[in-house]
């Protein structure tokens, strides 16, 4: 994927963004997947209900300091006790499908197959069983960042040990749940796991060994998600015939000013790291040689780490291939342009005309979605896409008239159609978050939700917001008709 290519998706979708932006008119392809996320640390709460184990969000969360307001998930929208809520939420929203994730420790409390907890497994059945009588698809995540603390005392992600541990829950998943599942997510943003877990430490389990260690965990990550693939593979498929890929998170990345080669290479290299550390051995095969430069280089300037480690020649081909469709999750663009080595993340700023969110982070930039999928197109073969997340938060005093949630889904979902000119192939879309929920590390402070949760009623009750009935036409039109 060269540096000419990236050009061109650029100067094909134009440099403006008022040309960017004008709404294209038209309907996505039949059985569109609609869908709307949540995951089970951010809304389950019953941390000690139902037999399930602790996990490394339980501990970090109680460890003073780590969350703002020191808010937890020992509650969150208690969803595990309010499931028929949220199938009502759903339904309002008319989604044809519902993202969630499951608790490893609520299914295995200890990380092993030593004890089965059957009540998780139950709750999880009877989750599948109402959203199927809803006639609303599940799409089920596998690990979204709640790994069993007895799993974290022997090492966590840096020991390899956890493969198999990861691949026998996958199995039992798989056998116990798979009848009803055609949708599966290994791993949600194995990235911000590697760098915000074991890099910066604002994410549990904390980690500040930051050399060696996200490359290390990372690389067990992608083993680990390869062996869950076979073994759907060799023993699902033929009887559930789902799909089964992983989700990985990219901003996309515009050079800062579009007429110096060094900002293209620059953004390029932001968006091959993002995407390619984990896509590239997957869709590909191999790290990308970008990514060893660039982490050798990194080295050489003595900055994060000493080495990348290396996949043999059969786990090249044991994990080249392990994917049914690419999950992608996206929020923003950055703009890149070269500084120094020695940041893992070292090219970015953000244009100040670009509108805020309720999150430092995200700004509302809907072009960066359109070129993302497009980069997607190109470097990974064209795979089927679903877009896994993609929404925006806000912060401080309630208003559920939440215009810019309007705005920001109208844009982008708008920038997804555009796949019909550029022959992507989207097959579908998912808003973060079906609730107001843990923002993990700033607690409850930024909403993320279609629906507000007043947080002093003890019911929890589920508000909707104006973009819900927004988000329902597009649906309920399959997109944005003449
Ligand atoms: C990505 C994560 O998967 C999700 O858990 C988080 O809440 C959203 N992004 C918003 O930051």
């Amino acid at each position: 994927f060269s540096a000419h290519l990236y050009y061109n998706i650029m100067k094909d979708n134009g440099f403006s963004l008022p040309d960017d932006e004008k709404m294209l008119y038209g309907e996505f392809k039949k059985d569109f997947i609609w869908s709307s996320a949540t995951a089970s640390y951010q809304i389950e709460g019953a941390w000690r209900q139902g037999g399930k184990g602790l996990s490394i969000w339980d501990k970090f969360t109680h460890t003073p300091g780590n969350i703002l307001q020191h808010d937890t998930g020992d509650i969150a929208c208690n969803s595990y006790n309010k499931m028929e809520d949220d199938i009502a939420a759903l339904k309002k929203v008319k989604v044809s499908h519902y993202r969630f994730s499951v608790s490893w420790p609520r299914i295995l409390p200890d990380g092993t197959t030593k004890y089965i907890n059957q009540a998780g497994i139950n709750y999880y059945k009877k989750l599948l069983d109402s959203l199927i009588a809803a006639n609303i698809q599940p799409q089920v995540t596998l690990y979204h960042w709640d790994l069993p603390q007895a799993l974290q005392d022997v090492g966590g992600w840096e020991n390899e040990t956890i493969i198999e541990r990861f691949r026998d829950y996958a199995d039992i998943l798989f056998e116990n749940l798979g009848p009803k599942v055609q949708l599966w997510i290994t791993f949600n943003e194995p990235f911000i796991i590697a760098i915000l877990g074991h890099v910066q430490g604002t994410h549990a389990p904390f980690s500040d060994r930051p050399d060696t260690l996200p490359y290390i965990v990372s690389h067990n990550i992608i083993k680990a998600h390869a062996e869950a693939w076979h073994v759907y593979n060799d023993k699902y498929r033929a009887s559930q015939n789902g799909m089964v890929s992983i989700t990985v998170n990219a901003d996309w990345a515009e050079p800062r000013n579009p007429y110096k080669q060094e900002d293209y290479d620059a953004a390029r290299s932001v968006v091959e790291f993002y995407l390619g550390w984990y896509a590239h051995p997957i869709f590909n095969g191999d790290y990308s040689p970008l990514m060893k430069r660039s982490v050798l280089e990194q080295s050489l300037a003595g900055g994060l780490t000493k080495s990348l480690p290396e996949f043999t020649p059969e786990e090249i081909k044991r994990i080249n291939g392990t994917y049914d469709y690419f999950g992608l999750n996206h929020y923003c663009s950055v703009l890149a342009f070269p500084v120094d080595f020695g940041e893992i993340q070292h090219f970015e700023a953000d244009d100040r005309t670009w509108l805020e969110s309720g999150s430092h982070w995200l700004t509302m930039t809907p072009f960066g979605l359109r070129r993302l999928l497009k980069f997607i197109k190109h470097e990974f073969g064209n795979p089927p896409i679903i877009i896994t997340e993609n929404g925006v938060s806000e912060n401080g005093p309630v208003d559920l008239n939440d215009v810019h949630r309007k705005y920001f889904y109208e844009k982008y979902i708008n920038q997804v159609l555009k796949y019909l000119l550029d022959d992507v192939n989207v097959i579908g879309y998912t808003a973060w978050s079906l609730l107001d929920n843990l923002e993990w590390a700033v607690g409850y402070t930024e909403r993320f939700g279609l629906f507000y949760i007043n947080r002093s009623d003890p019911d929890l009750p589920r508000t909707p917001k104006a973009s819900v009935s927004f988000y329902s036409s597009i649906i309920s039109c399959n997109g944005f008709p003449d």
